[in-house]
């Protein structure tokens, strides 16, 4: 499985943090940082900032992402945004499944189906998380965890809109926690999902696939992840909030 084959992502995942001012501000901070990368740059950041980080980033090389969408078009759904919204407003990316919208907020590998259908069907490309808790990990079943998790999140997805899919695994243990996944760790499961996926959709889709590692990358301990034959980019949290450590993320990839 060829590594060469795949442009690494980095992407940052700002969670509940920056207002719309302070996200101007951080990307202005950025661009020059990650102008000269050479893998793709997104930025998936709050709703509320979405407006703001698109004019940040315009005529740069940084993306826009949102970090959720509902899956219907419209409708009584108070609090919630569409993917046909997104859409509207030119986002390209979107994060679904993230581990704490499914620890905290009752998503479901069924709602996240879901959602990715209502994003594909927008145009949008996905960067679908999944990982497994620490308990799961200790009791030796976070492959199955994991290729269930992919299997079901992309029931009904084409080997055409594969294309727009970037899985994230993401080990919940890891998130936020200071506790990195070995690089062998993260290669093991990030293999593992590419197999996963190679079953559903043959070998080279599995080998187009951009399979990224997240939880507590930093600028210290990226290189060695990113080196590894399957980890194809990270989704970076806290250090997506600071310039220099995200670009130093950035540099490893490229
Ligand atoms: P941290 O990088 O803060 O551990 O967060 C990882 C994450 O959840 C990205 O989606």
């Amino acid at each position: 499985m060829n590594k060469a084959l795949r442009r690494p992502v980095i992407a940052g995942n700002w969670k509940m943090n920056q207002t719309p001012a302070e996200a101007k501000a951080l990307i202005e901070q950025m661009k020059p940082l990650v102008a000269d990368a050479d893998c793709d740059v997104v930025l998936c950041v709050p709703y509320v900032d979405l407006q703001a980080a698109m004019e940040a980033a315009e005529g740069s090389n940084i993306r826009i992402g949102a970090e959720n969408c509902h899956w219907a078009q419209k409708g009584a759904f108070t609090g919630e945004v569409s993917a046909e919204m997104l859409k509207a407003m030119g986002v390209p990316y979107v994060i679904i499944g993230h581990s704490e919208r499914r620890q905290y907020f009752g998503e479901t590998d069924e709602t996240v189906q879901k959602r990715v259908r209502a994003a594909l069907d927008a145009g949008l490309t996905v960067i679908l998380c999944v990982g497994e808790y620490l308990q799961q990990r200790e009791q030796g079943i976070t492959e199955e965890v994991v290729r269930l998790q992919t299997k079901i999140a992309l029931g009904g997805v084409s080997a055409e809109e594969l294309k727009r899919i970037i899985i994230a695994y993401e080990p919940v243990w890891a998130i936020g926690t200071g506790k990195t996944a070995t690089a062998e760790q993260a290669n093991e499961v990030n293999h593992a999902i590419r197999v996963c996926v190679g079953e559903l959709y043959g070998k080279e889709a599995a080998d187009a696939l951009v399979v990224q590692y997240g939880g507590s990358m930093n600028a210290g301990n990226a290189k060695e992840l990113l080196a590894q034959p399957d980890v194809d980019g990270g989704l970076i949290g806290g250090a997506s909030l600071k310039a220099a450590d995200f670009s130093v993320i950035v540099g490893a990839a490229s």
